[in-house]
């Protein structure tokens, strides 16, 4: 099995900072003001330390009513002219896609963790995006950054039990864990488009219901491996469905 170039990418103090965000995130689409100064440098650095391979996540400036398109059922995106793209180059890195998931999410926690709002946008304008781009590169997906002029609302998530195989209750705990913090990510039109199963130590991801992009999976996988703590492991990638399998070391 090949391993995932997540395991050890992260230090430690980023992946408590990370699971600490992740209660806090939510996808914030009216802002007061956009980042101050001291707050860009800070994502300029976040967006070139989360970066793994076939990733490159720049920040740039674009009128929020040319840039995203508006959904029904969500308001529009307005107060802030920031925006970080999600870029992915899949021609030499497979699974690019999936890494730009990890990376992309890494990066909307830190911005969590300092204090700004972010969300998820798959739904832009491409011409708007005016970052040049080398020939295999595609803009996946865009974030918003700046002060959050919302009040945090609750978040709307199936049960656990509907997106685990078997009784979670029954796991271990880190292997509970893990999948609470899946339950918590992001996902398009909220469509939470993951399954975990359990057995021997291992954690299994796998796409399931509607939808699944890679972005969605990837942002799954980040949570998984967040929601174990420190309990080392190991993560694996799997083969079409079977997205990735996270081992947890045996106990001495
Ligand atoms: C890959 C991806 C694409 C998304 N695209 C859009 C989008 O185009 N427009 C939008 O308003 N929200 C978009 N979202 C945000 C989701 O609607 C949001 O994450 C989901 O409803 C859960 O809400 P929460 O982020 O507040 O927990 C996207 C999220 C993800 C992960």
């Amino acid at each position: 099995m090949e391993k995932c170039p997540l395991n050890d990418f992260f230090s430690p103090a980023q992946r408590a900072r990370f699971l600490e965000a992740v209660a806090k995130r939510r996808s914030v689409r009216a802002y007061r003001m956009g980042p101050d100064m001291a707050q860009l440098s800070a994502l300029h650095f976040a967006a070139a330390r989360v970066c793994l391979p076939g990733v490159r996540i720049v920040l740039h400036d674009a009128e929020p009513e040319l840039l995203f398109r508006r959904l029904p059922m969500v308001g529009g995106i307005s107060g802030t002219n920031k925006y970080a793209a999600v870029i992915a180059d899949d021609s030499v890195t497979p699974r690019a896609a999936l890494h730009a998931g990890i990376s992309g999410e890494a990066f909307v926690l830190e911005a969590t963790a300092m204090g700004l709002g972010t969300c998820w946008v798959a739904s832009f304008r491409k011409n708007a995006v005016d970052i040049p781009l080398n020939p295999h590169e595609k803009v996946l997906a865009v974030t918003p950054l700046g002060v959050s002029n919302e009040v945090s609302s609750g978040r709307k998530r199936k049960k656990l039990t509907e997106i685990c195989v078997g009784d979670p209750a029954s796991w271990p705990l880190w292997a509970y864990h893990a999948a609470e913090c899946v339950r918590q990510a992001p996902s398009a039109v909220n469509l939470q488009p993951w399954r975990l199963a359990y057995a021997g130590r291992t954690l299994m991801l796998m796409k399931g219901g509607v939808g699944g992009s890679a972005l969605d999976l990837g942002i799954a996988l980040l949570h998984m491996s967040l929601g174990v703590g420190d309990k080392p492991h190991e993560i694996q990638w799997g083969e079409g469905k079977e997205i990735a399998s996270l081992i947890a070391e045996d106990e001495a």
